[in-house]
């Protein structure tokens, strides 16, 4: 098989979005009903954190156990990553053993070059730049609950972050639209997201406007991993972006809200929003580890 690596969502096209979405609902009902899904017997799965994870961590882990594999844990500090071996050589030495490897690191150009010198598939499960696993989990749970994203709406209400860069990208590749609404000086960059022009989004700077007749509301955290210490500054800058009751209603009646989680309840979202009857987080929570067995299978296996 061509050795393809996920790094970022636009590694994939649509008509392999559209497989993985059929073959990940079958994988979700098969897990359902305790029914056996070995098809990735005596494989390996490399994951390497580099910042904390929960999701992350938990669906990679129990999927791949559940497809019949087993798993490897790396973080910086347990392992030589941290101790500056070379990404060139940890990426030799790691991808002769394994079949498979996961990584959550900082800059996108580090897992870049990890997949350059790789034998195996990478997977992005995070960057500064992209959260391309998430994405996945997302647009899989908005079709199980609407149907087709094509030709939707979707509000992005917060930082112009991983999170973010990756909607726009998908946007592009599927046919829908994102309202962008973050802070002066936090904005999305076309260059950084990686698309090709500015069609599959509108820019707003009233976080209610891009709520208006949206088919999804999503936003993230106001202070990503690795940008602590801009944590104060941001809680001031974000203070009119958190999505509350009345973004919801000038949203369209039966719209979504989404959250990739963990999520700041007051921050970047009331409580009564997220813990409210149009939030779907944990089917999206939960939609990680169907998604991403899906695209484990796919990049072993191609499609089945
Ligand atoms: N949403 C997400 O990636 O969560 P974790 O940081 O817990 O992995
Ligand atoms: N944007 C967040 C997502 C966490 C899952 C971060 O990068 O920390």
């Amino acid at each position: 098989m061509e050795l393809k690596h996920y790094l970022q969502f636009a590694d994939l096209d649509a008509g392999e979005y559209a497989y993985l979405f059929e073959r990940a609902a079958l994988i979700k009902r098969k897990f359902k009903a305790y029914e056996k899904h070995h098809t990735l017997a005596d494989r390996t799965l490399a994951m390497i954190f580099e910042k904390a994870s929960t999701r992350t961590r938990v669906s990679f882990e129990a999927g791949m156990y559940q497809l019949g594999g087993s798993v490897v844990h790396l973080t910086t500090g347990d392992s030589q990553l941290g101790r500056a071996e070379p990404i060139d050589d940890s990426a030799k030495v790691i991808s002769r053993m394994v079949d498979l490897v996961m990584i959550r690191t900082y800059g996108q150009d580090k897992i870049e070059q990890f997949a350059r010198h790789s034998r195996v598939p990478v997977i992005n499960g995070l960057t500064n730049e992209f959260h391309p696993c998430q994405i996945l989990a997302d647009i899989f749970t908005f079709i199980e609950h609407r149907g087709s994203i094509a030709g939707k709406t979707v509000a992005w209400v917060g930082d112009g972050n991983n999170m973010a860069n990756t909607w726009l990208q998908a946007a592009e590749l599927l046919d829908f639209k994102v309202h962008v609404s973050t802070p002066g000086g936090y904005e999305v960059d076309q260059a950084v997201a990686g698309i090709r022009s500015s069609s599959s989004y509108k820019v707003f700077k009233n976080p209610m406007d891009a709520c208006r007749n949206a088919d999804l509301v999503t936003t993230d955290v106001w202070t990503s991993m690795g940008y602590e210490a801009e944590n104060e500054a941001r809680k001031k800058a974000f203070a009119d972006w958190r999505v509350d009751s009345d973004m919801m209603r000038a949203a369209k009646t039966d719209a979504l809200f989404m959250h990739c989680l963990p999520a700041h309840r007051g921050e970047e979202v009331e409580a009564e929003v997220i813990d409210g009857p149009q939030s779907v987080v944990w089917d999206e929570a939960e939609n990680r580890m169907h998604a991403q067995k899906a695209l484990m299978e796919y990049l072993l296996l191609g499609k089945l």
